[in-house]
């Protein structure tokens, strides 16, 4: 078979799954790039060949199969990330994904502000050391220290920390600067902890009776909901940022639901506070600094 005739028949599968064309066409190109799909045919595609000069390759049989296994998975809910375990975020590859017990939420475009107001600020500012809180997959610290020539010892914490983050950042060479540790937000702030230029976090925000997505239920319900009103680990960490945010210069950064702008605008007393707005012109980010 042709690949432009695979790439065709999975998209027309994948619409049907989501009824969104434009959708299906970019996870089929997601998992006719994946490692995955190169491994079984000893090439690696570019998105732009699959239907560009190489559109006429020849795949082996192995990969209709591998194609029909990705379609009952997809069909079952599974979100396309977990079943090739690749997710791009800031242009770069992590891993989401090892076995059900064991995976990371996946990373989000709005995530993506964080990492450019980060960069921002390290450009710009003395900065030596930083938190993120709720590592997840590592993505955030890994992104940024990808992205900066200075070298800026990061802590990771997470509760329900696995191996996927430290994977993520040995496969970016940027083991030795992050320290993670299996530890909560509630756990960390009762140790005798250390000052820090930089704090990013996107804990779980999401207010508990919100409804959510099918595929997103797939994802570990603890990186997701935050409690009646989204709050509960948002404020743990708020509380602690008069102690660990140093003096001189320093911010945190926070993806936040758009229904907490206002609880952070209500900080004013205590912080500086920057609402940013994601694409769909929503309140997604809040860059808070002492006065
Ligand atoms: C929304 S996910 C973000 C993951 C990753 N930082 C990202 O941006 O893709 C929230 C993360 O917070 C972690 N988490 C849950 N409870 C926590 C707590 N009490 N303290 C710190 N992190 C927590 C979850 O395990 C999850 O990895």
């Amino acid at each position: 078979m042709k690949i432009i005739d695979l790439y065709r028949f999975l998209c027309a599968e994948l619409t049907s799954i989501s009824n969104n064309k434009i959708e299906a066409e970019a996870e089929g190109e997601l998992i006719l790039i994946s490692e995955k799909f190169s491994a079984l045919n000893s090439f690696n595609l570019s998105k732009e060949l699959v239907y560009g000069s190489s559109h006429d390759i020849e795949v082996k049989q192995e990969s209709h199969n591998f194609i029909l296994q990705v379609i009952k998975c997809r069909k079952a809910g599974i979100p396309i990330q977990y079943i090739i375990n690749e997710s791009w975020f800031y242009n770069l590859k992590f891993e989401v994904f090892i076995d059900k017990y064991k995976k990371t939420l996946i990373p989000r475009n709005e995530t993506e502000i964080i990492i450019d107001k980060s960069i921002d600020f390290i450009s710009n500012n003395k900065v030596e050391s930083a938190l993120d809180v709720g590592t997840g997959s590592g993505c955030i610290p890994i992104s940024i220290l990808h992205n900066i020539e200075k070298n800026i010892k990061w802590v990771a914490i997470d509760p329900h920390l696995n191996e996927i983050p430290l994977n993520n950042a040995k496969k970016h060479n940027k083991l030795e600067h992050i320290e993670f540790q299996k530890i909560s937000i509630q756990q960390f702030r009762k140790l005798k902890i250390n000052k820090y230029d930089l704090v990013t976090a996107n804990l779980p925000y999401v207010p508990s009776r919100s409804k959510i997505e099918n595929t997103v239920k797939q994802e570990p319900q603890e990186s997701i909901f935050g409690g009646k009103d989204g709050l509960i680990f948002i404020k743990e960490l708020i509380n602690i940022l008069p102690r660990i945010l140093n003096d001189n210069n320093s911010i945190a950064i926070f993806e936040i639901d758009p229904s907490q702008a206002e609880y952070f605008r209500n900080l004013r007393d205590i912080f500086n506070i920057e609402l940013i707005k994601d694409i769909q012109n929503l309140d997604r980010v809040a860059i808070l600094n002492l006065i």
